[in-house]
């Protein structure tokens, strides 16, 4: 029996650490630049990129902006926008000094600086949101056939399966484990 009990204690973890990786995460607010003020001309030209690339963003998260001066401010724009920095034409314009955009879908987003000058010095920022079937592959890896036709799976179905795959493996955790094969 102490034999069984031991065994339970070491299997509890791993079965917390599962269903934690279940719970779908919240949505994350990153302050963009890592500080507060921080939407300047940097000191070097791809600051915001280097800080974006350190960070992993997901369909829901926001990105924000808090500055005290009200001297800047922030436009989302096109790729084209972002690569010439072309002010004229943004897709959103912020100049509150106190901004929160929602990556409301995958792929990139485009900011630059309304200032003009600005951009062209750095004050520029590409942030790509990785897509739920991304997010998936890089957590529960699963062998597709090489050459299926079967329809890939809807990006909302992704969380189902991801679970189903889960509560297999758990099955045959505890299964092994009454048979006592596992420990
Ligand atoms: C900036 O964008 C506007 C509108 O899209 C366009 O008319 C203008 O020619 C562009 N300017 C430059 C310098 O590319
Ligand atoms: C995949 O399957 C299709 C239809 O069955 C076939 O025409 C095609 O040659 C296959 N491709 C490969 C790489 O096996």
């Amino acid at each position: 029996m102490a034999q069984l009990k031991r065994s339970i204690m070491a299997v509890l973890p791993l079965v917390l650490m599962l269903i934690v990786s279940l719970t779908p995460s919240e949505a994350t607010d990153f302050l963009v630049g890592g500080k507060e003020n921080s939407w300047q001309v940097p000191s070097s030209p791809s600051e915001f990129n280097r800080w974006a690339q350190k960070n992993r963003f997901k369909v829901g998260d926001y990105l924000v902006w808090k500055e005290d001066a009200k001297s800047d401010w922030v436009l989302e724009v096109t790729r084209q926008g972002y690569e010439t920095c072309n002010t004229s034409n943004p897709v959103r314009s912020y100049s509150d000094g106190s901004t929160r955009v929602k990556l409301d879908r995958s792929g990139p987003f485009f900011f630059i600086s309304g200032v003009k000058g600005h951009c062209e010095k750095g004050q520029k920022l590409e942030v790509v949101v990785l897509s739920e079937d991304h997010h998936r592959k890089s957590e529960a890896p699963s062998p597709a056939p090489a050459n299926s036709t079967a329809p890939t799976p809807a990006h909302s179905g992704g969380n189902a399966l991801l679970r189903d795959d889960v509560m297999i493996v758990v099955g045959l955790f505890i299964k092994g484990f009454m048979l006592g094969h596992l420990f």
